[in-house]
Order: C-alpha cells, then structure tokens, then sequence
C-alpha cells in the first residue's frame, strides 16, 4: 500500500512543529478505515492532523498531547474572524511600536540607494554585529547596509520576558549558554528585540478575544524567528532576508541574524505560511467544529474533544480507530524546544500547563526503561480504548535499533497483533533525519494494529526484527 503525499495545505503551514504528518495520507486512512461520525482517538495529536481531517470527514476527533500548543491550535481554528479587525488591530501595534524611541532609532534607516526612512529587515551578526538589511519600501531595492550600528549598549529588561533557566534544559550545552550571554531565556534575543517583543506582547495581551489568541499565535511563531538562532544564508543567494530555525537544539551560532519583531509579526499573519491563509483555507475546506477540554462535556456534546494531559492517563471508550504519531525514542525534544514558544503562551493563558516531566522521551534523566514503560501504558490505553474490530495505525521511524526493539517489546506487552506494517514514502525529512548525521530515508514506517488474530502478525513481527538486527 502506498499513498502519494500532496503537498501541504496552508492550513497546517501556520504551525512549527517537527514531523508534521502528511495530512492528504492520514484522510485517506481515516476514510477507509472509519465511518460517519465514528470516533477517531490520537494520543499524540502535535499540530493536530488527525483532529482536523477527522473534522473535514465529519468524524469525531477524541485528541492529546501534553504540549499545550495542540489545545491552543485547535482552540484559535474554531473561532470566526474579521479580516477588517485583524487589519486594524496588527495597524495599532505597529504604530505603537515604531513610536517606541528604540524602534526609531534602531530599526529605522535611511535606504543608500534612494535615501526613503525604511525598516531594517534584520541585523547579521559575528560575535557583534556586522551588518543589517532592509528592503527599502520606496524603490524597493534589498540592501545590506555595514555601516555599523551599535546597540550593544541597550541593556536587557529585566521583567517581561518570560524567566527560565536554560541551564535545565537537555538540548542545550553550557558554551552555548555562555554565548548567548547567560542562563536565562531572555539571552535568546538581542537586547533589542527582546525589549521589542515584549512591548508587542503587552499590547496583545490588551485585545479582546478572540482576537487575543489569534495574536498570541501569531506572536509565538514569531518568537523562534527573532531569535539569535536563525541562521544566516549565503548573500549570493539572494536571500537575504530569509531564515528559518529548523535546529533540535537551542543553538548559538557563531552567524546569525536577528530579525524586527514587527515585520515577522506581520508575515506570521499575512505571509504564505501565515494564520491568516491557514484560516482561510480552513474555511474553505468547511472545517468548522466547536469543541470539549473534557469527557463529560464531550459525552454531552459529542463533537470533538481535544485535551492536554499525560497520555499514559488518557482513554476513551468505544473508540472506532486510533491513528498517531509517537515519540521516536531521543529524536526530537519536543517539551524543551517548545518552551520558546510556550514560555508565552503560559504568560497570555496560564491555564496551560508545561509538564515536561511526563514526556515520553529518552535523555539523560529518562533511560530507555522509562521510554518502553510509559509507551506501553499509552498502547495499553490504545487497547483498551478500542472497540474489538477497531484497528490502530502508527508511524514510526528511527536510525536506532534499539528505538525498534522498545517498539517491538511495547507491542508485545499488549494483545495487539500487527496487521499490516509498511514503507511511506514522504516529501519532506520526517523527524527522524533531524537528527541523524546522514539524512538517508525520507520515510516513515506505518505499522497496523487489530485486536483480532491475524495471519500476518509473526511475518511482520520478522520485519521488525530485521530493523532490531540491520
Ligand atoms: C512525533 S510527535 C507528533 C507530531 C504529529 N505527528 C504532527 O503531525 O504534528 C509526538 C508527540 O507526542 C507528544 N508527547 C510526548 N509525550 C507525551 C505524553 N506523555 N502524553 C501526551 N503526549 C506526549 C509530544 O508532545 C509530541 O507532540
Ligand atoms: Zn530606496
């Protein structure tokens, strides 16, 4: 069985997040796998694939995960917004903030071409800053500018940005503290858009809902961009003003660039990845839900429940198919990496939780021990959660045997048999080539589960062992 992957739908563009499934293969499985209004349970539910094609299908999505992001994404989705509002309200932050005197004096410029005032794109650095490119708003000409600017004077704020010691943190080595200048959050901005950031988010912060969440999004997507960790591209690419942050680890680079807050909120919104397309591609696909952060009101309501819990404590009953996406052993650090954007979301709803102590990961405090347990409560629940003739599908890859043989004894210590287990074929790295030093299959592994004897279980249980044993 092979499905084509088509290419990704605006509507999950707005989100970054690592391994985003092909959205156009899980419909199909959902499809074929489920009727009208069955119920469809992902544990492990990330940007949300499986809850919004089970919506487009009109099937009942009963989602988790212990990032908050997934309640957030799909609370923003479900509200009606006016394109007029979001006009005005993004038009009062930016006169407020390039009325700020550190806007004027540091991210304005005159262009060298025309001599028209025009906004610095962003700054480039090498231990100091080397550099800084705009795009002049009058002839339109991208420029880099090393008239040196220095702003290393402006000293850090010392509230507003949320606090945090990265020294806890796996995925971050202490040269790398050192070189952002210190162990705190704040240290992964420049002074100067640290103190930008944060007057933007004051004022969000001051919206009505639901405009407030569209802009609290629209703001954490930002705050990985304006970052120190965006890399910069070579200048003979033309492509200058473009960066992104693609890195499993919070990482000081010796070249980076730091991008205006103000430009990267406004192509947060309205840019080709922007929540504003996402919205309206999700409009026009009809996917439209109101939705439960509980079982007992989605026991009343029965449309759609989405929560934000440990899986090893999440079930439902009388599910009819289960689709997910687990944590493939130490790949990606889902918890930690996220905290550049949760570290927000917590101070605008601080009803979201980050409980990065139940993740299921392996890192130094978490063996692999610790990984095989906690999946084998989360399958267990799987198990127990389905109906008898219902099946579960899962994707799995790694370069690690070992992640296989945990995959293996997690399945094992459960009645499920493997009904089917094949090769899939994706566009785009999933998150097992993140990490891995040779970037070789571009592919996920789709493994079937049944409560029913099946033929084809010890055949495939030998495809698993030929992944322990390659
Ligand atoms: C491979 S990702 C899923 C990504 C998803 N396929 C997507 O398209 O975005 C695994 C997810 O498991 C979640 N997770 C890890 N431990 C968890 C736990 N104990 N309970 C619930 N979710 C957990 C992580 O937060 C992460 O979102
Ligand atoms: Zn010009």
């Amino acid at each position: 069985m092979e499905f084509k992957e088509s290419k990704r739908d605006a509507m999950y563009r707005s989100m970054k997040y690592w391994g985003k499934k092909p959205h156009n293969i899980w419909s199909d499985l959902i499809k074929q796998n489920t009727k009208k209004n069955d119920i469809v349970m992902d544990p492990f539910a990330g940007s949300g694939v499986a809850f919004f094609e089970s919506i487009a299908l009109h099937r009942k999505p009963v989602v988790n995960d212990i990032n908050p992001l997934t309640h957030f994404i799909v609370d923003v989705f479900s509200s009606s917004y006016n394109e007029k509002e979001i006009n005005k309200l993004l038009k009062y932050i930016s006169i407020n903030v390039q009325d700020n005197a550190l806007y004027k004096n540091y991210m304005k410029t005159k262009c060298s071409n025309c001599g028209h005032l025009t906004d610095i794109y962003n700054y480039r650095y090498e231990n100091n800053i080397v550099a800084y490119a705009y795009k002049c708003e009058n002839c339109k000409k991208t420029l880099i500018d090393d008239n040196q600017k220095d702003i290393q004077v402006i000293n850090y704020p010392l509230i507003g940005i949320p606090e945090f010691n990265l020294s806890k943190l796996h995925s971050i080595t202490n040269s790398s503290i050192d070189k952002f200048g210190g162990d705190d959050f704040k240290y992964l901005w420049t002074p100067l858009n640290s103190q930008l950031l944060k007057s933007i988010f004051e004022i969000i912060l001051t919206f009505e809902e639901p405009y407030r969440k569209l802009f609290v999004f629209a703001f954490i997507q930002t705050s990985h961009l304006t970052s120190k960790m965006c890399a910069i591209r070579g200048e003979k690419s033309n492509r200058i003003l473009s960066s992104s942050w693609g890195r499993p680890a919070f990482m000081a680079l010796s070249k980076y660039m730091s991008q205006n807050p103000l430009i990267q909120l406004n192509r947060a919104l309205y840019g080709n990845s922007g929540i504003v397309k996402a919205i309206s591609a999700k409009n026009q696909r009809n996917i439209s839900y109101n939705f439960s952060s509980n079982k007992e009101d989605f026991n009343k309501k029965k449309e759609a429940l989405v929560q934000n819990i440990d899986s090893s404590k999440f079930s439902y009953d009388r599910v009819d198919f289960i689709i997910t996406d687990p944590p493939y052993g130490d790949i990606i650090k889902y918890g930690e990496l996220s905290l550049i954007w949760n570290l927000w979301l917590v101070k605008a709803y601080p009803s979201y939780k980050i409980n990065l102590d139940n993740e299921i990961i392996i890192d130094k405090n978490k063996n692999r021990y610790y990984y095989e347990e906690k999946m084998n409560k989360v399958f267990t629940n799987c198990e127990r959660s389905l109906k008898d003739n219902g099946k579960m599908i899962f994707t799995y890859n790694s370069q690690n045997n070992n992640d296989w043989s945990s995959i293996k004894n997690v399945i094992k210590s459960t009645n499920f048999e493997i009904s089917n287990f094949y090769l899939q074929n994706n566009l785009r790295s999933s998150e097992s080539n993140v990490k891995g030093t040779t970037p070789t299959s571009k592919s996920d592994y789709y493994i079937e589960l049944s409560k029913e004897k099946n033929l084809f279980t010890d055949y495939n249980f030998e495809i698993l062992d030929e992944l322990i044993n390659k």
